[in-house]
């Protein structure tokens, strides 16, 4: 049985644990989701501070025999996955980085855009990311406190959230930007808001896809059904979702995970 804890500051990892859902399952899985909200947002706290709670929280997830633990989170991974690496040397940790990379290989004008928390836009790990990889493209910076305050409050339907959306985006306007990198596991929530108003030209880059797929590498985990006959038909899968939170406004937020047939249960956790 495959055992993967995830661990974000509050719901946007539920964009990578919606990407390990959508694959087709060739073992029994279970996923350990620590969302810390009571702790939120961590993208406007001191290094010190998140990195204090990853390891807490790892401490934690460690109890439950995880596999790997996928950092769920961009701030986090910037600031203390390499840290976390060294402290928890027996464990595959998988973090979650701005896709700088694909963005620069794609963009036509050598305009690229990153919307992130204000702590993944100061770290170095972005700063080394657009040195190696987009030297030769501008890259412009969006700072999306806001938006992680609209994904928390579930506020993403298009047309409720457009007010807010509108003046982090001017950019836009002023530039030819033709990629925009979710830098933050919040955003993809955002997606179909952020598609009504950015021009058609412009991809929105998700790396959660990608996470998945390097989690599995890590475990060699072969997820394709090349070998169905080798597989439980319906293997099990069990996701526990825990919160240092509220725990009713937890349970409500869980809607956004993908509908599918697992056993689901929610917990309060003081980690
Ligand atoms: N989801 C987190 C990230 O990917 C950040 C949200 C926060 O500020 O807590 O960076």
């Amino acid at each position: 049985m495959l055992r993967i804890g995830l661990i974000d500051s509050g719901i946007g990892g539920f964009s990578i644990l919606n990407a390990f859902l959508q694959i087709p399952f060739t073992q029994e899985a279970a996923f350990y989701y620590v969302a810390d909200s009571g702790h939120l947002p961590y993208g406007l706290k001191s290094d010190e501070y998140i990195h204090q709670r990853m390891l807490s929280l790892t401490s934690f997830l460690q109890t439950q025999h995880i596999d790997a633990l996928v950092v769920a989170c961009n701030t986090a991974t910037a600031v203390s996955a390499a840290k976390l690496r060294d402290q928890f040397p027996h464990l595959p940790i998988i973090g979650t980085e701005p896709a700088i990379k694909p963005a620069a290989l794609a963009t036509k004008s050598g305009h690229i855009a990153v919307a992130a928390t204000q702590s993944t836009l100061n770290s170095e790990r972005l700063n080394s990311l657009i040195q190696r990889f987009a030297q030769h493209c501008h890259v412009h910076k969006i700072i999306g406190t806001s938006w992680v305050e609209l994904v928390e409050s579930q506020k993403i339907m298009p047309t409720s959230n457009l007010k807010t959306l509108f003046p982090t985006l001017q950019v836009f306007d002023n530039y030819p930007i033709d990629q925009l990198v979710l830098g933050c596991t919040h955003f993809p929530f955002l997606t179909p808001a952020l598609d009504r108003i950015l021009p058609k030209s412009v991809s929105i880059i998700d790396p959660a896809a990608s996470i998945v797929q390097e989690c599995y590498n890590r475990l060699s985990y072969t997820f394709s059904n090349e070998e169905p006959h080798q597989s439980p038909e319906n293997p099990h899968i069990e996701i526990v979702l825990y919160t240092t939170g509220n725990l009713e406004d937890f349970t409500a937020q869980s809607t956004l995970l993908f509908p599918g047939n697992y056993t689901l249960s929610i917990k309060k956790i003081k980690a």
